[in-house]
């Protein structure tokens, strides 16, 4: 299998409940490499470009807004098959789908608040931590 890079997001809603250390320790503990983290405020234009790809979607101006709320946390994870292990460990985007035992089911409190964000390819994985991190801070 291929080392892939993929992207995490503490979203505002796991920054707010104070679960930060309780994530990282579940992607540290499934055997992630963690290249680089950090915490952030994104503005309206940085949410909005991260998450172009849903631009028109009726749930678009919410999940901006939500994303702009409070700080967020960044974190670049290396392993290989990242991003399929990563979405595993994190569950179905709305918690109620969610299988048992993922983070999304665990914590989550809806399909908008779901506490994580992953990259859904390794295109995406390595294009997602470029739009956070320099090359020099991935180790
Ligand atoms: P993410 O990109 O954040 O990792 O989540 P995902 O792949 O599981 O889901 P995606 O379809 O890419 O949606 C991005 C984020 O938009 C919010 N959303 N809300 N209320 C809704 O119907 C709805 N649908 C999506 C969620 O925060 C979702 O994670
Ligand atoms: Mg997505």
């Amino acid at each position: 299998m291929a080392v892939e890079r993929t992207l995490a997001i503490l979203k505002p809603d796991c920054v707010r409940k104070n679960l930060q250390g309780e994530v990282i320790s579940r992607i540290q503990k499934a055997g992630f490499k963690i290249l680089s983290m950090k915490q952030m405020r994104l503005t309206k234009e940085m949410a909005g470009a991260f998450y172009a790809v849903h631009k028109g979607r009726p749930f678009y101006d919410g999940l901006v807004e939500f994303m702009t709320s409070g700080p967020v946390m960044p974190i670049a994870l290396e392993k290989e098959n990242a991003v399929a292990d990563y979405r595993a460990l994190i569950g179905a985007t709305d918690p109620k789908d969610a299988a048992e035992g993922t983070i999304r089911k665990l914590f989550a409190d809806n399909k908008g608040e779901n506490i994580v964000h992953g990259s859904d390819s390794p295109e995406n994985g390595r294009i997602e931590v470029a739009f956070f991190f320099g090359e020099c801070e991935l180790v």
